[in-house]
Parts: structure tokens; sequence; C-alpha cells
């Protein structure tokens, strides 16, 4: 009997204390980190200590399901400096503390983003400065904790069609100041600062399958091409898959997988750094809502895991209670987002059971 047909059981039989129930349920409940490993998989989430001090549960289940992790907020440039120069490393330490002891790998995340920048930074860059701001705050941060991490984001979300140009990069503060070459000498400085950390292009929308999906792909490979015949030190790209509901039907189809193909045979190693599936737009119905959340996570991991180059699972959040999306994407008519594998109250729900069966149908890494 699988995992799903016992809680169904469960459900179904006499259990007359809920509590009991709940514990049974819990108990079906392999931790994800465990069926991914037993395929040489890794499976994570997005992590932010301040959750844990909301709810122990939390914690205990986020040890439990986690093999690495990524720092929701603590890495990103605005949380580590205020003031010009100054950089205050304590939140994302405790971090990495707690992920050493709970033998939890750490995912670096971000070095250099248009987004989530103290105010200083857009304030000193000139085609003068910008690559001198850029490189000291590599060299800082890449360096303050080189050896302890498993990657880095060097770059975050450099491609956007939206931008209007050939190559499709983003037309972001480090392009305009720096010029294309921003990419490049961001790879190199971060390898010469932590020459152990894997260096990781993480990017969004790569994953649909529509002309906006089509065009990143396109420049993504294009972007590869020219920066690995170069010799630029790039191991792996990160698909962050931030999946909508209502759009089940772009995703994980034919051109996704033939793009994974792609990026195989250039050697990347490939990471789903962001899972998540907004459910703003469904129907109010909980158990409607939950099945086709459900089933999108099975649809995508399913068609991901199947590329060996895929090497891991990151999902941003575990617990609905701590998710994003209900300040990114809340539901119009007031009700609470549903975007992830566990309950308010950490319980496993449908989208648990997908991803755990998308792990299980995977091929075993050698
Ligand atoms: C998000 C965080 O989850 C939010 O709390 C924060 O307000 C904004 O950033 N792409 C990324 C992540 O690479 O760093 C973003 O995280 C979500 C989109």
């Amino acid at each position: 009997m699988n995992r799903r047909d016992f809680v169904t059981m469960l459900s179904a039989t006499a259990v007359t204390k809920w509590a009991s129930l709940e514990t049974a349920v819990q108990a079906a409940a392999a931790p994800l980190k465990q069926l991914a490993d037993q395929k040489g998989l890794m499976f994570g989430s997005s992590l932010a200590l301040k959750y844990f001090e909301q709810s122990p549960a939390y914690k205990q289940l986020f040890v439990s399901q986690c093999d690495i992790a990524t720092p929701e907020l603590q890495m990103k440039w605005n949380s580590l400096s205020r003031q010009p120069g100054i950089y205050d490393f304590s939140t994302a330490d405790q971090l990495v503390a707690f992920c050493a002891t709970n033998r939890i790998k750490v995912r670096g995340h971000t070095l250099v983003w248009h987004d989530s920048l103290p105010v200083w930074v857009p304030g000193q860059l000139s085609p003068v400065t910008a690559r001198t701001v850029m490189l000291d705050h590599i060299q800082k941060v890449a360096g303050h904790f080189a050896g302890k991490l498993y990657s880095w984001d060097v770059v975050n979300e450099a491609l956007d069609p939206g931008s209007q140009r050939p190559d499709g990069l983003r037309s972001n503060l480090w392009l305009q100041n720096i010029g294309v070459s921003y990419i490049e000498q961001a790879f190199r400085a971060t390898a010469a600062a932590d020459p152990k950390a894997l260096l990781v292009w993480n990017e969004n929308y790569l994953e649909v399958s529509n002309g906006f999906g089509d065009a990143k792909r396109k420049a993504m490979l294009n972007q590869l091409d020219a920066l690995l015949a170069k010799g630029v030190p790039i191991h792996g790209v990160g698909l962050e898959a931030h999946l909508r509901g209502d759009q089940a039907n772009v995703l994980g189809d034919a051109s996704y997988e033939a793009f994974l193909s792609e990026l195989t045979q250039r050697k990347m190693k490939i990471f789903i750094t962001e899972l998540d599936i907004q459910d703003s737009s469904l129907p109010a119905d909980v158990g409607e809502r939950d099945k086709i959340v459900a089933d999108i996570y099975r649809k995508f991991l399913t068609a991901s895991l199947r590329q060996p180059a895929v090497k891991g699972v990151v999902a941003w959040g575990l617990s609905d209670a701590f998710s994003w999306i209900s300040g990114y994407r809340p539901r119009k008519d007031g009700l609470p987002v549903r975007p992830l594998a566990f309950d308010i109250n950490c319980q496993p729900k449908p989208a648990y059971f997908a991803i755990a069966e998308a792990l299980e149908a995977a091929p075993r890494r050698v």
C-alpha cells in the first residue's frame, strides 16, 4: 500500500480521537529528505530562524524534512549591510551554525541581484564605481562564509526578455553601469573568494512553457555557451519554480524537458531552488484547491527529477503558516493561501504526498 492510500485508509477507519489520527498521519509522512536521499537527491526549504521562535513545531518539521536550506533573507545585501562598506553577519552566521548543527547544507543566496539592495548601493553606482562596489561585496560576503556553504547563487534573475535586449539580459543597475561583463566578473570573483562552493546562476520563469519562457531558455543557453567557452566558473543553474496554480497546462512539458537536456549537455548541475505553487486564483474549496496544487507539484517534479542532472529540490517554505505568498499573492477572497507541502499546523497536505511520490518515482542518481 502506498503512503497516500495508507493515509486515506486511516481517515476512513474508525479512528475516534483526532489526536491519534494526526499522529498516525504524521508517522506515515516519511521525511522528504530521506526519500530524496534514497535517490541520491537533496530536499530542503528556504529558512528564516525567526519562524522557529513563533513555532517550535515548525523547527521540528524543518529539521526532520530538510538536508539543504536557503536563507530566505539573511544573506541578501540589504540584510547584511545598512551603511556603505559596513557588514553585520551575526544573523546569517546563526543560520549557518544552526544548519551545521543539524547537518543541513546551505545554499548561499544571493550575491548579485537587482532586488533587495540597501538604499546606499544605487546611490553609489556609476560606470566608474560599480565594478568596485560589486567586487568588494563579493569578496566580503563570499570571503566571510568561505568553505561553509554548499553553493552560491552568484547572480539572481539576470534575464528579462522584457528589457528588449537581443541577448535577453535584464537591464539592471549592474548591467547599466558595468556592462554585460558583470556576470563573468561576479562568477570569477566568487570562485576566488570561495573556491569550494558550487557556483550557480539562479533564475525565474525558465520552467514556464510560454513565449516568455522560450525567450528566457534561449537567452540562458546562449549566455552559458559564451561564458563556458571563456572558462568562466559556472557550475549550475537554479530554476526558482515559483509556479502558478492556474498555469497547470504550461508546466513540465516537452520544451521544459528539452531545456533540461540542453543544460545537461553543458554539464550543468540543476537545482529546483524556490518551489511553491500560488493558489491565489484557485477555487476557495480547500479540497479542490489542495488537489490542483498537489497535481502540479507531482507533474512538475516528476518531469524535473527524471533528469539525472537535477540534484536537489528546495521549496520556498514548508508550512503554509510561513509563506511569502501570503504577502506577495494574497487571495482576493481573504482566505489563507495554501502553497506549500504542510498546513499551518505542520501536518502533511496532498502536496506533501505528491512531492513524496515524485521523489519515489525518480531514478536513482549514481
Ligand atoms: C523573497 C522573500 O521570500 C520575501 O520574504 C522577500 O520580501 C522578497 O524576497 N526570488 C528570489 C527570492 O530569489 O530571494 C525571493 O524571496 C522570491 C523571488
